[in-house]
């Protein structure tokens, strides 16, 4: 006797009851990248990442309409400001693109869940996610004000969740409690736990023009060769008062992924980040691969690794063609 394991492959109906892993539309989050002022000639093209737009926050609202319909569920949002200095004003200011775009959402769409990434390389003229010190380095203690600030003000402005991506030591405690002086103790954190100073996120800092001037990010990003620092991450950041944690980048994490979800019990989340997105779609220009096959086994993958929630560039399309 020997094994036969085909004879659950046989059938298609066979193979769906079967099937261990699947993907649930209520698990993906869409990014959107929201620019502040400028001109309004219609959404503008992602040269890096191709069938990604810039918005203003009008143009957000409109685009919203289809993708709601198609059954996007909830937004993750980015903020470009129309100028940048070396504190990052614009996260925080009340009358911010993001805040701007937060209100305009949820007036037209309140039952559409409004995520906002909290940084300040978005907004800081040096592209570092922190305050510089004298000597060039980034200041961690100094930025946690900054960063809660911002994620106050995207509490007051409509934000459904809050998940900061910024990496300084302390910020979900010190987000945590400014949320709930402020009276948004119902407010979940999805914080960016495990978030690896990856080569992966050159697109996005394209589309967010948010690369570093100078240095790089590793003296707050984690260091890819790092497993065991993911899981002190993550235990640091639920103790702090996350929600939620990711894992981030997915597919060259998925090893990560498992470890965290074994390890801990709160919901984990994993971004499929831009530089996963333009590979897949490159390649997919060229010719060379089955898109929308490799895009399903891509998330698969990331969800039989463990994820719950997945961030994913891919989510609009994937809904929209109605394969999910
Ligand atoms: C901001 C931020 C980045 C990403 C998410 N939030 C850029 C970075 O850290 O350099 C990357 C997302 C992507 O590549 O899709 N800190
Ligand atoms: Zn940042």
């Amino acid at each position: 006797m020997f094994h036969r394991g085909r004879r659950l492959r046989g059938a298609p109906h066979l193979r769906a009851m079967t099937r261990e892993t699947r993907l649930d539309r209520a698990q993906l989050i869409m990014p959107y990248f929201v620019e502040e002022g400028g001109k309004s000639a219609g959404p503008a093209p992602i040269a890096a990442m191709p069938g990604q737009y810039r918005y203003s926050p009008d143009e957000l609202v409109k685009a919203l309409e289809q993708d709601a319909r198609d059954g996007v569920a909830a937004c993750l949002l980015f903020g470009i400001p129309s100028g940048k200095d070396p504190a990052g004003k614009g996260a925080y200011a009340r009358d911010g693109v993001v805040q701007t775009a937060l209100r305009k959402i949820k007036d037209k769409f309140p039952d559409l869940y409004l995520i906002t990434d909290v940084c300040l390389c978005e907004y800081t003229d040096h592209g570092h996610c922190g305050l510089i010190g004298a000597s060039g380095e980034v200041l961690n203690d100094e930025s946690l004000e900054l960063l809660a600030r911002a994620a106050l003000s995207h509490a007051e402005a409509g934000a459904d969740m809050i998940a900061p991506s910024d990496m300084m030591d302390g910020r979900i405690a010190f987000i945590r409690n400014a949320l709930d002086e402020n009276g948004f103790t119902s407010t979940p954190i999805m914080a960016y736990s495990v978030k690896y100073a990856s080569a992966y996120y050159g697109p996005f800092r394209e589309a967010a023009a948010s690369a570093p001037r100078f240095g790089d990010r590793k003296s707050y990003q984690m260091d890819p060769a790092n497993r065991l620092e993911a899981l002190r991450e993550a235990a640091a950041d639920i103790e702090e008062g996350a929600d939620i944690i990711m894992v981030k980048p997915a597919g060259p994490c998925l090893d990560v992924i498992r470890e965290v979800r074994d390890a801990f019990s709160a919901p984990l989340a994993a971004y499929q980040v831009s530089g996963e997105y333009a590979l897949i779609r490159s390649a997919a220009e060229l010719g060379r691969i089955d898109e929308t096959a490799v895009i399903l086994e891509s998330l698969l993958g990331i969800k039989r690794a463990g994820a719950d929630l997945i961030i994913t560039y891919f989510t609009r399309d994937l809904l929209h063609r109605g394969l999910l």
